[in-house]
């Protein structure tokens, strides 16, 4: 189509700006030749539902030029939710290409678990994990053992399977232990990224969901972890709720049938807001055990901090355990910072003077000065739920750290 004709549709448009069908066809032609901003431009004021879904395909392409895959492919998907009429084989294609990528199919899992055991460089352990001996013996019990000495629970008649769901403030540790966990394990650790599967084509989501578990069936004994499982929750906006329920119906098919046959495959899942997940998720045989992960205490920070503060000088001065009673409610997030921090100030000042010297007590007391615990926010919220919605009895641990840290 040639420019002149867009010339003349535009002109026609200024004259009836509410025209939507002048406008849908004034778009259409807009991203045929590539004009993907004026595209973006001219379907911004489109009202009707369906129309609306060419805002979202003019923006697609946008960020498909601007090479932001992700959000393109987010993006196409919504605007072919709005209408199916917009499915565009050739735009698929092209952002098809990058969908292989993602983390769940046959030697895409290998990868991804690659990426994530290498994402601090390095395998982790529970031993590079501070305090937790309570969370750490808990989950030894029920993922680790049943997968590592079956035969014992076999003779005590003892069904395995099924999931633990860790929840708690964030930058407590949960992601950072279960990638202890998997480090523990060794192998046939598997990892949903509910994002990505999330943001795949209608229908596609449910075809990758059940490959990943029969991989980790296949491959068994093995881990399958879930982080932020709240994404699978039934309180997000209505776009897309209704291809986030055909997920978590596959999901629930897929756990169901693993306790059924007593497949050797446990199910790890992490989430900093339990009230956001879906109450079908945790019935008996699905994420039956639910742990909180708390902030760590007094023992434990000055664990996390030793743990962080590996590897770099501190001179005499510095006291951790002093430290660690000056930051109650911290997480082990914002005690890494702290760590950061004062590292920060003693290479400044390197790097000005020329002179090294170790990091001291001064840096840290104005690390200190500079953080705060960013756990409150969380713990206050989740005191709400404690007092209105633990009918069940899923917040007991929770109940009782926050009666304890005397959070109101
Ligand atoms: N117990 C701990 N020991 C050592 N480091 C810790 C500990 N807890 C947290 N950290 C540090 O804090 C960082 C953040 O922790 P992590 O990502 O596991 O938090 P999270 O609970 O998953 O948070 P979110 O809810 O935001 O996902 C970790 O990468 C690690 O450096
Ligand atoms: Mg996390």
């Amino acid at each position: 189509m040639s420019n002149e004709l867009i010339s003349a549709l535009l002109t026609a448009l200024k004259v009836s700006p509410e025209n939507e069908p002048l406008r849908v066809q004034v778009v259409r032609e807009l991203l045929k030749a590539q004009r993907f901003e004026e595209a973006v431009e001219q379907s911004a004021p489109l009202k009707i539902g369906a129309n609306k879904g060419m805002v979202q395909l003019s923006a697609a392409y946008l960020s498909l030029s601007a090479g932001a895959l992700d959000a393109a492919r987010a993006l196409y998907q919504d605007a072919v939710k709005l209408d199916h009429t917009l499915a565009d084989p050739k735009l698929e294609s092209q952002l098809n290409g990058q969908v292989a990528r993602v983390v769940v199919t046959g030697n895409q899992v290998d990868e991804a678990k690659e990426e994530f055991e290498n994402d601090n460089r390095q395998r982790i352990t529970f031993a590079d994990i501070g305090g937790m001996d309570a969370l750490k013996e808990k989950i030894r019990l029920s993922i680790l053992y049943p997968l590592q000495k079956p035969e014992i629970y076999a003779a005590y008649g003892k069904k395995i399977g099924g999931g633990l769901l860790l929840y708690g403030p964030p930058g407590c540790g949960k992601t950072h232990l279960a990638r202890a966990t998997a480090g523990e394990l060794g192998a046939n650790f598997y990892i949903l990224s509910l994002n990505e599967v999330l943001s795949m084509w209608l229908g596609e989501s449910e075809k990758q969901l059940a490959n990943l578990f029969a991989t980790a069936r296949n491959n068994a004994p093995s881990v399958i972890f879930i982080d932020e499982v709240d994404a699978l929750g039934g309180k997000r906006s209505d776009m897309q709720s209704h291809s986030t329920r055909a997920i978590v119906s596959q999901f629930l098919v897929e756990m169901d049938g693993m306790v059924n046959k007593n497949d050797k495959v446990m199910i790890l899942g992490a989430t900093n807001m339990p009230w956001n997940v879906d109450s079908a998720l945790r019935r008996p045989g699905r994420f039956d055990k639910v742990l909180f992960v708390p902030p760590p205490d007094r023992p434990a920070r000055e664990q996390v901090l030793g743990i962080h503060c590996k590897g770099r000088k501190l001179d005499g001065t510095v006291r951790l355990a002093d430290i660690a009673s000056k930051t109650e409610h911290f997480s082990g997030a914002d005690l890494a910072h702290v760590v950061e921090l004062a590292t920060e100030r003693a290479l400044s000042e390197a790097l000005q003077t020329g002179n090294m010297r170790d990091i001291n007590n001064n840096d840290f007391q104005s690390a200190l000065k500079e953080t705060r615990a960013s756990t409150m926010e969380w713990l206050r919220r989740a005191k709400n739920y404690v007092n209105f919605a633990n009918q069940d009895g899923m917040y007991d641990d929770l109940d009782q750290y926050l009666e304890k840290a005397r959070i109101r």
